[in-house]
């Protein structure tokens, strides 16, 4: 048994540790609204979970004054803890401890509880506040950080990886996040970049806030570089434990089971979409008009908004939700969309989710901006990504589907498992205006009366194609149903895809359009 003095030297050294930065460097910390990193893992894991390891581990760095510092835990918290009920993984950088910078030993604790999370398929939570690569410590900083960037990437579809943003994060701070599943930032107090304002100013002379240049509006509605926004750090963490619980805890979990509950009345799914062809309407309200609970929880709510991408669950099942948002620019596929989409269908098919998809899209956005910005290259990831998943993937065309929209967004050709169609829905190369004015621009110029023509030949091509029963005359679409049937066809559907097997060619891995 510990003798009463080796225990008294045990909770003499905790504490000591606990300490931190100081006082004086915890109440800058809370007075700019932030929360220590110890306060956050408590807040974050449910009650009494944490366990704190490498309490004790000290820096080896001897230049530059390092010799005369003491680093309490190399400002990194690591340890284990469960989330609803679940074992995670998790760190927290420390601010107050030498800006949270990431030192030797700093990323060797990060590195081994990476490790841990890989070894115990528990997901990875890392909660980043940190002036990046810690300066005296040169190129063992940088190692440090290449380490933490190779697990990330071996990390990557085996168990997810959650980043939290929660303080001016620069240089491998941001990379690190990068490279993870989803990026949390609250407002006020994240801040993102590769270099900073002080860069910025020495090598262009230009002056720019840090918010400005990277904060958490910025990264959620301008980079897509966050998916969740929070007003609060106590939020944040709400929507952490949320997201927690519609996703698998490693790739060889079975999914989540959620309580089923019948979609609200309030979500008629026959009255959402407008007669008028041209009248928009939120596709989220399709999503929660199918749903159990009519509970959908969006991701990057506030970027490329022309596509929707969630979770919800169907019989208790998590699915993917992929939807084309004609409230905002019609609902085209442009270049942040293609990414957006790409990459959630990405993850959908590493852990094992049901892809759901929405249709309703006029094809890709036209313009020279477009092309010039790489629209040929990002919407080929999403071709790429739905050609790939070989989860189960369920479409349903609600309305518009033309032109390369109708291939890209999980069409039958892209190995769809189910398509159905509204009997509203135009499955064309593109509308009928466009179309007409094309293929009988002649006549229409040499006509007497063209604008009866154009009329007439519009209304020709509509009765042509603009209907979904060429598509399913083909068998390219599998059922042309009715609204209100959407949520049991596709309750069905998902039922019997439970045991779906595909195979693919041998490879090493697939060359995407990255
Ligand atoms: C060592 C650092 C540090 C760093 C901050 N500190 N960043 N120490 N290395 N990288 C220390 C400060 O010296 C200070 O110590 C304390 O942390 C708090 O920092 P402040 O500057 O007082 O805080 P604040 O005004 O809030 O500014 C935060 C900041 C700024 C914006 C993060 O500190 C900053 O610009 N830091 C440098 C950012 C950077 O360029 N990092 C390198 C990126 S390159 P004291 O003792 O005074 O309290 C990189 C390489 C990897 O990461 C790239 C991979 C692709």
């Amino acid at each position: 048994m510990a003798s009463n003095k080796k225990i008294q030297e045990l909770k003499k050294r905790r504490e000591e540790v606990l300490k931190g930065g100081g006082e004086k460097a915890i109440q800058k910390q809370t007075a700019m609204g932030k929360m220590t990193a110890r306060e956050r893992i408590i807040q974050l894991l449910d009650r009494n979970s944490f366990n704190e390891y490498d309490l004790f581990v000290e820096h080896e760095a001897r230049d530059f004054g390092m010799d005369r510092k003491k680093l309490h835990g190399d400002g990194v918290i690591t340890g284990t803890g469960t989330v609803n009920g679940k074992p995670v993984c998790i760190f927290a950088q420390d601010f107050t401890v030498a800006g949270g910078s990431l030192g030797f030993m700093h990323a060797r604790k990060i590195t081994k509880i990476m490790d841990h999370a890989l070894k115990m398929r528990t997901p990875l939570i890392g909660i980043n506040d940190s002036g990046g690569a810690r300066i005296q410590e040169g190129v063992n900083s940088l190692a440090g950080y290449g380490e933490i960037f190779f697990r990330n990437t071996l990390n990557s579809g085996v168990i997810p990886q959650i980043s939290v943003v929660l303080g001016p994060c620069a240089g491998g701070a941001v990379y690190s996040p990068a490279l993870t599943d989803f990026v949390f930032v609250v407002e006020n107090i994240s801040k993102m970049f590769i270099t900073g304002p002080e860069v910025i100013k020495t090598v262009l002379g230009e002056d720019i806030s840090m918010e400005e240049l990277g904060g958490a509006r910025v990264q959620s509605e301008i980079t897509g570089n966050a998916h969740f926004y929070a007003s609060t750090e106590e939020e944040c963490f709400k929507q952490i434990k949320r997201l927690l619980s519609y996703i698998p805890w490693s790739n060889s979990e079975p999914l989540v089971h959620r309580e089923v509950h019948e979609p609200l009345k309030k979500y008629n799914i026959s009255k959402i979409v407008p007669a008028d062809k041209k009248q928009p309407y939120d596709v989220r309200d399709i999503i929660r008009a199918v749903t159990d609970g009519s509970d959908f929880f969006e991701i990057q709510e506030s970027w490329a908004a022309n596509i929707v991408i969630g979770f919800g669950t169907l019989n208790g099942k998590t699915m993917g939700f992929v939807a084309n948002q004609p409230l905002v620019l019609a609902g085209v596929l442009d270049v942040d969309s293609s990414d957006k989409a790409a990459r959630f269908i990405r993850y959908c098919d590493a852990f094992n989710i049901p892809i759901i998809t929405f249709v309703d899209l006029p094809g890709y956005l036209p313009g020279v901006a477009q092309e010039h910005a790489g629209v040929i290259r990002h919407g080929a990831k999403v071709l790429y990504a739905y050609s790939e998943a070989t989860v189960p993937k369920i479409t349903v065309i609600l309305r518009k589907a033309y032109g390369g929209g109708y291939i890209a967004m999980n069409s039958r050709h892209l190995r769809a498992d189910f398509v159905f169609a509204w009997p509203d829905a135009e499955i064309a190369v593109m509308g009928p205006e466009g179309a007409a004015n094309i293929i009988f621009r002649k006549e229409i110029e040499e006509a007497k009366d063209p604008e009866k023509v154009r009329k007439q030949k519009v209304q020709e091509y509509i009765d042509k194609f603009a209907n979904p029963y060429v598509a399913a005359a083909k068998g390219y679409i599998d059922a042309v149903i009715e609204p209100r049937e959407t949520r049991s066809v596709l309750l069905h559907a998902v039922e019997v895809s439970g045991n779906k097997t595909v195979g693919m060619p041998r490879k090493k891995h697939g060359i995407p359009p990255f």
